[in-house]
């Protein structure tokens, strides 16, 4: 997602971070000098400079300097289970001895395609990527493929990767003429206006089923199996991105919010902590990739379904039960509702939203817009405390965060809260 230009935090918290993190600034700095900005993502950078990390285990990272932090953002919520999951880490020591990449399928790739077949109901066949960005390529590039059609639908503010077609609607990018037509996420009038306009040319509507951007938006009911309706009605395709937020059921986002999907993608927490993206889909739709057949959609990568991916998967699925989704769940909603209880005791405006696991912490203004600055601080200093969340307020929780990791938090940010409301009132802004 895009970062927002902030000014650099100043006062007690940025004079804290100083003093705990000197080899993270010394690390930073050199990093500046090999580059762009000293990292090699746009995600997660922050200023003064970004928290270096050494190690993680479970919920927790710790730093250069030896500082110990909850971690709310597990890269991205790219780890399920947290970090170094012990599970994983054993089948991977088991597997890498084998070789780690070759082409053709191996037994844990058929293993793992058959398991996401099975839970995944609108899915009869995977095709395996190496990220979230590649999946979302392909999908895309399958529905034009199929449909003949050029154009992909997207909202506005929704996140698909670091691919052009796909960052319409973000980074102040608009409709991309030919390419990419945008609608306002959870407005059913605004699609049904761009298949009035566009209609016999839009291959696909591409779905992030909860926005995630400062504020955490969930769809309006009844909202996605709308679209999946109006995308039918025009022989148009429905592409879920599900990167993010397959982790809110067992069968993913299609299954909480009750809709079929033609094509799924999903990404990051996918392949048990070892980069993965996957797109699965209907035997028909993803036949187009079929290479026994003429004129099939060639797709490439090198590391596609390998051993490493396939084997950590696996296992980080099959552990990701029903059951473990409910606690997460469950843990999340007590942080929201704590959160919303500490910021109106201190007199802080915090905005907390949130589905399932996930939760969004913003800073507003009178007049409930984001107040980047007092979020920034807000950021540092609960950092100062061990609780490590994403620059824009962006927090998701780990089925190992348990009851203690989430009371130490609930202290802290506490803690953090305080800090910011009297450097608010001492700003006198
Ligand atoms: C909803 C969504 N789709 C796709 C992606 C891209 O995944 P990756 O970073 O693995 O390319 C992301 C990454 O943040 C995402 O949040």
């Amino acid at each position: 997602m895009k970062a927002p230009y902030v000014e650099e935090p100043t006062g007690p918290a940025a004079e804290a971070y100083a003093e705990r993190t000197p080899r993270s600034a010394a690390l930073s700095e050199e990093a500046r000098r090999v580059m762009p900005g000293g990292s090699t993502r746009a995600y997660g950078f922050f200023k003064p400079y970004p928290v270096v990390f050494e190690r993680g285990s479970g919920p927790y990272l710790w730093d250069l300097d030896g500082n110990r932090y909850v971690d709310f953002t597990y890269n991205g919520l790219s780890l399920i289970h947290g970090h170094a999951y012990p599970p994983v880490q054993e089948a991977l020591f088991e597997a890498i001895p084998r070789g780690t990449a070759w082409v053709g399928p191996s037994r844990s790739q058929v293993d793992y395609a058959t398991m996401l077949c099975d839970r995944i109901p609108s899915a009869e066949h995977v095709r395996f990527t190496n990220t979230g960005t590649e999946a979302t390529m392909l999908a895309t590039k399958l529905a034009r493929r199929a449909t003949g059609r050029p154009l992909i639908l997207k909202s506005i503010g929704a996140y698909h990767g670091s691919y052009d077609d796909l960052e319409a609607g973000l980074y102040g990018i608009g409709n991309l003429p030919g390419r990419t037509v945008l609608a306002r996420f959870g407005d059913i009038e605004s699609y049904e206006q761009a298949f009035a306009e566009f209609g016999d040319e839009i291959a696909a509507i591409i779905i992030e089923p909860v926005l995630l951007t400062f504020r955490v938006a969930a769809p309006p009911e009844g909202f996605l199996p709308a679209l999946v309706e109006l995308a039918r009605r025009h022989g148009a395709l429905v592409i879920l991105d599900d990167c993010l937020m397959f982790r809110l059921a067992y069968g993913g986002s299609a299954e909480k919010y009750g809709f079929a999907p033609d094509l799924t993608c999903l990404g990051k927490f996918i392949g048990g902590g070892v980069p993965m993206g996957v797109v699965a889909g209907s035997r028909e739709l993803l036949g187009l990739l079929d290479s026994r057949r003429e004129g099939s959609v060639y797709h490439g990568g090198s590391f596609n379904g390998n051993p490493l991916a396939c084997t950590a998967g696996l296992v980080a699925l099959t552990d990701l039960t029903a059951e473990r989704i409910a606690q997460m769940d469950d843990r999340a909603e007590r942080l929201r509702t704590t959160l919303r209880d500490a910021s109106r005791t201190v007199g802080l405006q915090l905005e907390v939203t949130g589905e399932g696991s996930v939760l969004g912490s913003c800073v507003v203004d009178e007049a409930g817009e984001p107040d980047r600055e007092t979020g920034a601080y807000l950021h540092l200093a609960a950092i100062d405390r061990g609780v490590f969340f994403g620059p824009d307020g962006e927090m998701a929780l780990c089925t190992t965060l348990d009851d203690e990791a989430l009371d130490w938090t609930i202290d802290a940010m506490t803690g953090a809260l305080e800090e910011t409301a009297e450097w608010l009132k001492s700003t006198a802004r």
